[in-house]
């Protein structure tokens, strides 16, 4: 796809999150990596409802902004995404509701936040782990993701939300949508008695579908 289709995919997919409310004011930022090893990202503080393709950041390898608006505060993040899984082509951040609650609940396996609950929550979102809470944009942040990303393509951060990894931007976009729905049943069955799947039909999942 050449690089203004890619700038109307992020728009689009953007305004797409926004309009079903798994964004909000000028939470969440959407990345897409280019051919050449440039690569775009949503500009600090942009609505993803209301973006425009034009003034999309534009990054080389380092993270040095080439042109467009000031990028994410979240740039290191993404970057160490890309850096830790070579496949990966587009990296999608959001703070959408059920997420966020997940991400900021006391007790939960950090190194596997949900439990079985669906067949597509293994297939596409996988071991989600949850990366300790720094500010918003810190570098520590993103080097904590940086230790994670080469096992999980998807990691909650914690009181803050969910990081998503793709080989396109659609799938990223897929992927945290289901994270997200994950997110939600899990809360609606907290206290319920539940029969999650069991390590056996999980392991067939994984081999029937691997990512
Ligand atoms: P930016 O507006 O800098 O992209 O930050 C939004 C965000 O989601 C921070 O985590």
């Amino acid at each position: 796809m050449t690089e203004n289709l890619l700038r109307e995919e992020i728009a689009e997919l953007g305004k797409s999150l926004y309009d079903r409310g798994l964004a909000h004011g000028s939470a969440g930022n959407i990345s897409v990596k280019l051919a050449d090893g440039n690569w775009l990202l949503t500009p600090t503080n942009s609505c993803l409802g209301r973006l425009d393709p034009a003034k999309i950041s534009k990054l080389d390898g380092n993270g040095k902004l080439i042109n467009g608006d000031p990028p994410s505060k979240e740039a290191f993040l993404h970057l160490a995404m890309y850096q830790e899984r070579a496949k990966s082509t587009a990296v999608v951040h959001l703070h959408s509701l059920h997420a966020v609650a997940v991400s900021c609940l006391a007790e939960i396996d950090a190194g596997d936040v949900f439990p079985p609950i669906t067949a597509y929550a293994i297939m596409q979102v996988g071991k989600l782990a949850l990366v300790p809470y720094y500010p918003p944009g810190d570098q520590s942040l993103a080097d904590a993701v940086r230790k994670l990303a080469g096992k999980h393509h998807a990691v909650l951060l914690a009181n803050h939300g969910p990081v998503v990894a793709g080989t396109s931007l659609t799938a990223a976009v897929n992927a945290i949508e289901e994270l997200e729905q994950t997110a939600q049943l899990m809360l609606l069955l907290q206290g319920r008695p539940t029969r999650f799947l069991t390590a056996g039909q999980v392991a067939e999942l994984n081999q029937r579908f691997p990512s």
